[in-house]
C-alpha cells in the first residue's frame, strides 16, 4: 500500500491560525525503552508518541523477550531475566536507535550481537565509537559477515575513563546506560548534553543509578545493581525537533499560531536565529505564539552544533525558512555528510541555492517556491518538504509518507487543524 500527501500551497500567504500541540520526543522514548533492560521491574513510560519508530523498537525488544504493554500514550516494558542477546537483523536495520540497546543488554547479560544498524540515510553513521568505548570497559568483539558480536570479559563490564572523539548522542546514552551496571566508576568526557540524555539520566538516578554531571560534558557514573523503578513512570519530554519545525511553519505561513505542549528552553538556538531574522514570537511556560512579521525576514547564517547549539535535525526546516528571507544565508551542516541533498529538490521548486560541498550551501532569498512532486530522503527533510509545499504556489505531492509516519504522530490531522490543506492519499 503506497501513501502520499497532497498539499495545496498558500503561495506565500499567511493564513494558518490556531493551536498545534507537540507530541512526546521520539528520540527520548526510544532510549528509555532500551533502558528498561537495566531494570528489575516494569518501567512505565508516559507521553509516548504514536509513531512507527516506537512500534518498531517495541517489536524488537519483544523479540528479545521483553513484555511490552501499550495503551494510549503509555508503554510499560518488563525486561526478561534471561534474554536472547541477538538483535534480529531485519528489525534492527529499520532504524538507527536500535544500536543503543547494546549498552543495557551487554551490561546486564554479558554479551550482545547486532547487525550494522539502519536508519535515515544522512551519512556513513559508523558504530566505531560504541565499540571503542566498550573495549575500554572490558569487552571484546568479533565481526562476521552480518553481525558484530560483543562480549564482556568474565560476563561483566568494568568502569573506564572514556573520551568521546565526537560528542555523539547515541554513544553517550549507550555507554551511560551500560556504566550504571558496570563494576566501578566510568567517566565519559566530551559527552553529548541533549535534553533527552538529561531526562534519561535524571530518571535512572531516581531509580538507583549514580550519575553525576548531568547536563555537562563530563558524566561520572558509579556502577551498581540492576535498577528499580519503584513504580515511578518516565515522562517523555516534548519533541524539540517537532517544536522547531512548527515554529518555522508558523513563521512562514501563520497569521497567528500557538505551538502548545512544548519546552521553549529546548529550542533556544533556533529561537535566537529566528529572532535575528525578524520573526515575531512570544514564549509561555509550555507554549510559543508566532505572529505575523512587522518587516520582511532577513538572512541569517546557520551552523549545526551539538546541544545547546543549533540541532542538525532542524537545518532542513531552517533552509526552507531562509528561502523566504532577504539576502544570502550560509547553512553549514557539521555532522552528517549526506544531509544537504534535499536542497536539490528545493532548487527544482524555485529556490536559489548553491551547494559548495557536502556540508555547506548558500541560500539566496526571497524566492516564491512552486509546488511539485517530491519524495523525502529522510525523516526531517520530509517534514521540511511539507513546509515547502505549504508555502509554495500550486499543489505538491509528497510520495512515501513512511518517513513522516516514522517520526511524527498523525501529522496531517494536526496540520489540518491550523488550516493546512493536506490529504493523505492511498494507492
Ligand atoms: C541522534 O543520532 C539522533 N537519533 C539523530 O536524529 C540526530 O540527528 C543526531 O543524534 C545528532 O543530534 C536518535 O537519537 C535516534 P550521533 P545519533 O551519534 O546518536 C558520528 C532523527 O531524525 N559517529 O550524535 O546516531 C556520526 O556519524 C535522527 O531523529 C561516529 O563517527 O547521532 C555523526 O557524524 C536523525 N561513530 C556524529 O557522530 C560512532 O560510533 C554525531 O552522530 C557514532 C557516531
Amino acid at each position: 500500500m503506497k501513501e502520499s500527501f497532497v498539499i495545496k500551497g498558500l503561495a506565500g500567504e499567511r493564513k494558518l491560525s490556531g493551536d498545534i500541540p507537540v507530541r512526546g520526543a521520539k528520540n527520548d522514548t526510544l532510549k528509555v525503552l532500551a533502558a528498561a533492560f537495566l531494570f528489575n521491574d516494569t518501567v512505565a513510560v508516559t507521553n509516548v508518541p504514536d509513531i512507527d519508530d516506537i512500534e518498531a523498537l517495541s517489536n524488537l525488544i519483544q523479540d528479545l523477550g521483553a513484555r511490552v504493554v501499550r495503551t494510549e500514550r503509555r508503554i510499560e516494558v518488563t525486561a526478561p531475566h534471561e534474554t536472547s542477546t541477538v538483535l534480529d537483523r531485519v528489525m534492527t536495520k529499520k532504524f538507527r536507535a536500535s544500536v543503543v540497546l547494546i549498552g543495557p543488554i551487554l551490561a546486564r547479560y554479558g554479551k550482545v550481537s547486532l547487525p550494522h544498524p539502519g536508519g535515515c540515510v544522512i551519512g556513513a553513521r559508523p558504530i566505531n565509537l560504541f565499540l571503542k568505548s566498550f573495549e575500554k570497559m572490558g569487552a571484546t568483539y568479533t565481526v562476521d559477515d552480518e553481525y558484530y558480536h560483543v562480549k564482556a570479559k568474565k560476563g561483566k563490564l568494568h568502569g573506564a575513563d572514556i573520551f568521546l572523539d565526537i560528542a555523539s548522542v547515541g554513544v553517550t546514552e549507550t555507554v551511560m546506560m551500560a556504566a550504571t551496571l558496570a563494576e566501578g566508576t566510568t567517566v565519559i568526557r566530551n559527552a553529548a548534553m541533549e535534553p533527552e540524555i538529561q531526562n534519561l539520566a535524571t530518571y535512572l538516578n531516581r531509580c538507583g543509578a549514580k550519575i553525576e554531571g548531568i547536563g555537562t560534558p563530563t558524566l561520572t557514573i558509579h556502577g551498581g545493581d540492576v535498577l528499580d523503578s519503584k513504580g515511578v513512570a518516565y515522562r517523555v519530554i516534548p519533541d524539540r525537533i517537532e517544536t522547531g519545525s512548527f515554529l518555522v511553519l508558523a513563521a512562514l505561513a501563520g497569521d497567528e499560531v500557538r505551538i502548545t505542549d512544548c519546552e521553549p528552553l529546548h529550542v533556544r538556538s533556533l529561537l535566537s536565529l529566528l529572532e535575528q531574522a525578524g520573526v515575531q514570537f512570544e514564549c509561555g511556560v509550555d507554549s510559543i505564539t508566532v505572529r505575523k512579521p512587522l518587516t520582511p525576514y532577513k538572512a541569517v547564517n546557520v551552523r549545526t552544533h551539538e546541544y545547546p547549539g543549533f540541532a542538525t535535525d532542524l537545518h532542513a526546516p531552517m533552509t526552507i525558512f531562509l528561502t523566504q528571507a532577504e539576502g544570502e544565508s550560509l547553512v553549514f551542516e557539521t555532522m552528517f555528510e549526506g544531509r544537504l541533498n534535499y536542497t536539490q529538490d528545493l532548487i527544482m521548486m524555485g529556490a536559489d541555492i548553491t551547494m559548495f560541498d557536502p556540508h555547506r550551501v548558500m541560500v539566496r532569498g526571497p524566492k516564491l517556491l512552486s509546488g511539485r512532486e517530491l519524495e523525502g530522503p529522510d525523516l526531517r527533510a520530509s517534514f521540511a518538504y511539507v513546509i515547502a509545499a505549504v508555502i509554495a504556489k500550486k499543489q505538491s505531492t509528497i510520495y512515501n509518507t513512511s518517513h513522516i509516519d516514522r517520526g511524527y504522530e498523525n501529522m496531517e490531522e494536526r496540520l489540518r487543524a491550523i488550516g493546512v490543506d493536506i490529504t493523505r492519499v492511498t494507492e
